[in-house]
């Protein structure tokens, strides 16, 4: 498998089909088309501080993580907005050779911290304690409809 770092609008288009067909299965069951993950990954992409990689076996995209640095009083942090790996490559090791790549990446930067949301009942959950990442108890995910 190869790794590339996302560093055009045709990579993050070629991650289109493999986020929808990813999310709309199980665990989330997402009701992602097309357009609306492509405005998603784009908007990720021209934020600034944006750093991403894709995983490929052969010509055919596999993996993704993507994500943007922002700034904060303690330095940086990087905020991982999505990871995917294709139903039929996953529990193969694909998600923890994107995060080594990232975390590479973002060390070079001087990038030492990453956080992220996710669904602390869901399979995904065990993938990120395996990679050494903790739940911050203090802090909570809150939302209004307004
Ligand atoms: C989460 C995800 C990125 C992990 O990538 P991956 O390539 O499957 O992960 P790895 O092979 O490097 O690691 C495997 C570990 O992840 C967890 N895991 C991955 N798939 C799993 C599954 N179907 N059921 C249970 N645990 C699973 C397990 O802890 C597993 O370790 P184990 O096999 O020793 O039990 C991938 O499964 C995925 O894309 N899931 C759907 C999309 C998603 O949930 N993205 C994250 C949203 S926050």
């Amino acid at each position: 498998m190869k790794i590339v770092p996302i560093d055009s609008s045709d990579l993050i288009e070629s991650c289109v089909p493999l986020y929808v067909d990813v999310f709309n299965a199980a665990p989330w069951h997402d009701q992602w088309t097309h357009e609306t993950v492509r405005r998603r990954l784009i908007d990720f992409f021209n934020t600034p501080g944006f750093v991403g990689y894709c995983t490929y076996s052969g010509s055919e995209v596999v993996g993704g993580v993507l994500g943007n640095i922002e700034s904060f009083f303690k330095g940086d942090y990087f905020y991982l907005k999505e990871m995917f790996v294709s139903c039929k490559c996953q529990r193969q090791g694909v998600g923890n050779t994107l995060l080594k790549s990232l975390n590479n990446n973002l060390k070079e930067r001087d990038v030492h911290s990453i956080i992220l949301i996710t669904d602390r009942s869901l399979f995904p959950c065990k993938f990120y304690h395996k990679n050494g990442f903790t739940v911050i108890d203090d802090m909570t995910l809150m939302h209004i409809d307004i």
